[in-house]
């Protein structure tokens, strides 16, 4: 089995990568741009491995990935290459409009000139799984879950571009017949997180004594999954998933945020003494703007039809977690120098006098 993946150098498509080549014994190609948030060091233990290969390329780049295509043979595509972080879309939104759009348009059109060359058993077979974000469904009120029927209603620049690949990687099983399965998923976390998002940012921060920022009252309510039963749940998807059919992905973990701050703070208390209680590090900041109340995700489909279930839990999940980035730093810390936790995602108010 050979699997062209994108992205498999971030957070989720390493875990992906990872899970494919290691558990599955699989022939993976990784396309990866290399942005701020793709690293090889979340790779060291496939490097090694026959069976792993990586191309430095962006998805945007028509020739680069035909070429990808005609000399890898890939059997499926696993497409998580994007632009992902919410804050960077608030401060501009280009490089997401490219990726996750245009990128998505390339992969799709040479995927489609690549399966249509394709002899008619291997033609059959083919599958192209578009990974995307349950954040392209808008926010929940106090009740009820994301379900595969769940309208489109997108709040920020990147679940707007997000919602527009997912259409286009529809429309291209509708219109050219090419194979594609759509996946959403709730928020991940886990080891190789990139520390610009919540959890790993507050461990980092909470490890140098530095505040510990909520956006408003940290209310909101993320629905938190470990990254290791998201890639499980991805090769499953691409290998059982119908055709033309959506899976959402949750482990029905449902959290506020100041709860999840305030758990990281708990552990650290436990982990590291010195400088508790971590909570006093606790700040609240002004709210991001469009920020979604509550995402929740109903994963009945992807249970009972494929048999997918979330081996970890919230509690277990989070402490493997902290430990990870505890014992870790070699990872994060070239990271961590590069971007040390600025916040991003603010509107400059309007400039004096300007129209
Ligand atoms: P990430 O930001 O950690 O990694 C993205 C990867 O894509 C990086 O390795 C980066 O170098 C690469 N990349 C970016 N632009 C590229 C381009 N133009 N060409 C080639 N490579 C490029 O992202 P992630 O959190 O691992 O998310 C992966 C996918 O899963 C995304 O499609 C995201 O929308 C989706 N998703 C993420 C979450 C989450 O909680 N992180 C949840 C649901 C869905
Ligand atoms: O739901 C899936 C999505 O989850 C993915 O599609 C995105 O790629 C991924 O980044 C994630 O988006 P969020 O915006 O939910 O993740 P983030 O970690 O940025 O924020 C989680 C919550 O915590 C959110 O309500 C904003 C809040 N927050 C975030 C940061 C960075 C804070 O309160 N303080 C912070 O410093």
């Amino acid at each position: 089995m050979r699997i062209l993946v994108t992205g498999g150098a971030g957070f989720i498509g390493s875990a992906v990568v990872r899970h494919l080549v290691l558990d599955k014994g699989y022939e993976v190609l990784n396309v990866d741009k290399l942005t701020y948030a793709g690293t090889q060091t979340s790779l060291t233990s496939v490097g090694n491995q026959a069976g792993y290969r990586f191309l430095k390329a962006d998805i945007c780049d028509r020739g680069a990935i035909a070429e990808a295509f005609s000399s890898f043979q890939p059997d499926r595509v696993m497409h998580l290459a994007a632009e992902s972080h919410v804050d960077r879309s608030i401060t501009g939104a280009k490089d997401f409009v490219d990726t996750n759009v245009i990128g998505t348009f390339t992969m799709l059109e040479c995927a489609r000139q690549y399966w249509a060359g394709l002899e008619p058993a291997r033609k059959e077979a083919f599958r192209f799984l578009h990974v995307s974000t349950d954040e392209v469904y808008g926010s929940l009120g106090d009740d009820g879950l994301f379900t595969e029927e769940t309208p489109y209603d997108p709040s920020s620049p990147y679940s707007a571009s997000k919602a527009a690949s997912d259409h286009l990687a529809k429309a291209w099983m509708r219109t050219y017949g090419l194979p594609v399965v759509v996946s959403n998923c709730s928020n991940n976390y886990g080891p190789f997180h990139f520390p610009e998002k919540l959890i790993p940012l507050t461990i980092l921060n909470a490890m140098e004594g530095k505040p510990l920022p909520v956006y408003g009252n940290g209310a909101n309510i993320r629905d938190w999954l470990y990254v290791e039963d998201h890639a499980r749940a991805l090769d499953i998807i691409a290998e059982r998933g119908r055709i033309g059919e959506t899976y959402n992905v949750g482990g029905r973990n449902e959290r506020r945020n100041i709860d999840v701050v305030t758990r990281i703070c708990e552990l650290m208390d436990g982990f590291r003494p010195g400088r508790q209680p971590h909570a006093a590090l606790i700040t609240h900041v002004a709210d991001r703007p469009g920020h979604d109340a509550r995402y929740a995700i109903d994963a009945t489909k992807l249970e009972t039809e494929l048999g997918w279930k979330a081996e970890e839990n919230f509690d277990t999940g989070i402490e493997k977690t902290v430990r990870w980035y505890l014992d870790n730093e070699w990872w994060w810390a070239p990271l961590r120098s590069g971007y040390a936790g600025t916040r991003l995602g603010l509107i400059d108010p309007p400039k004096q006098g300007a129209a």
